[in-house]
């Protein structure tokens, strides 16, 4: 398949594991549940569009989703050129390029885990483009399942450059360079400190999956 879409990524993570498949299972789930029709919605690390699709189920006014890596924002416009109510930008997390004040939601699905030394600043961005009482929904590993992350990376044939504690570090030509797992506790704390107030956080498979509120 040259795009990788939803079908792609619930067809591996399903032959993968059954704790991957009700993580992945749980982020579609609290996107289709929380998100109202007719909002505006920001995508953070929205890789190939596996969020965006859940999200025009919820028959929003816009999405932009927005990736770090030129490549897989290409490929998200041709998967997506049809498709007026999806604008696709490549940009940083840490410099969202987006006004204040401007979202209904930010999705901030299965990047969490990625983001190293960005986490915080991230969070702040994500904050100031939220309108007042915006919802973030978002997701990252748990602090079980290092075993089962490893034998994802063998299984999407990702290179592991390597492993202290259970931060396991890419080769820069990956593109996310760090992956991370938490306990419920760190969680609270990052987002908390971000001025986030926590609506619900559940462990689900090898995850976390939250709903969080500005
Ligand atoms: C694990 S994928 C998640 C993709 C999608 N949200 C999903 O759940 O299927 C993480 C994505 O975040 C992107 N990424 C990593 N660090 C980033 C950053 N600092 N800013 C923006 N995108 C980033 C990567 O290129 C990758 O496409």
């Amino acid at each position: 398949m040259e795009i990788p879409s939803a079908k792609y990524w619930e067809e591996i993570t399903s032959k993968l594991s059954k704790l991957f498949k009700i993580f992945f299972d749980s982020e579609k789930s609290i996107i289709y549940s929380n998100i109202k029709r007719g909002k505006k919605i920001i995508d953070i690390g929205c890789g190939y569009g596996r969020t965006i699709e859940y999200s025009l189920k919820c028959n929003p006014k816009f999405i932009l989703g927005i990736d770090h890596n030129p490549k897989v924002i290409s490929l998200a416009k041709k998967y997506f050129k049809d498709n007026k109510k999806v604008t696709l930008k490549v940009g940083n997390s840490s410099r969202l390029p987006a006004k204040r004040n401007s979202f209904d939601y930010a999705i901030l699905v299965g990047l969490y885990s990625n983001l190293g030394n960005k986490k915080e600043k991230t969070l702040k961005e994500i904050h100031r483009v939220l309108k007042k009482r915006g919802i973030l929904i978002s997701s990252a590993y748990n602090e079980d399942a290092f075993d089962e992350r490893i034998r994802y990376y063998k299984k999407i044939k990702i290179p592991i450059k390597k492993i202290v504690g259970n931060t396991v570090y890419f080769p820069r030509e990956i593109g996310d360079d760090v992956s991370e797992q938490f306990h419920k506790s760190d969680l609270v704390s990052q987002f908390s400190k971000a001025g986030f107030r926590i609506l619900k956080l559940r462990k689900k498979g090898v995850g976390y999956v939250g709903i969080f509120q500005k």
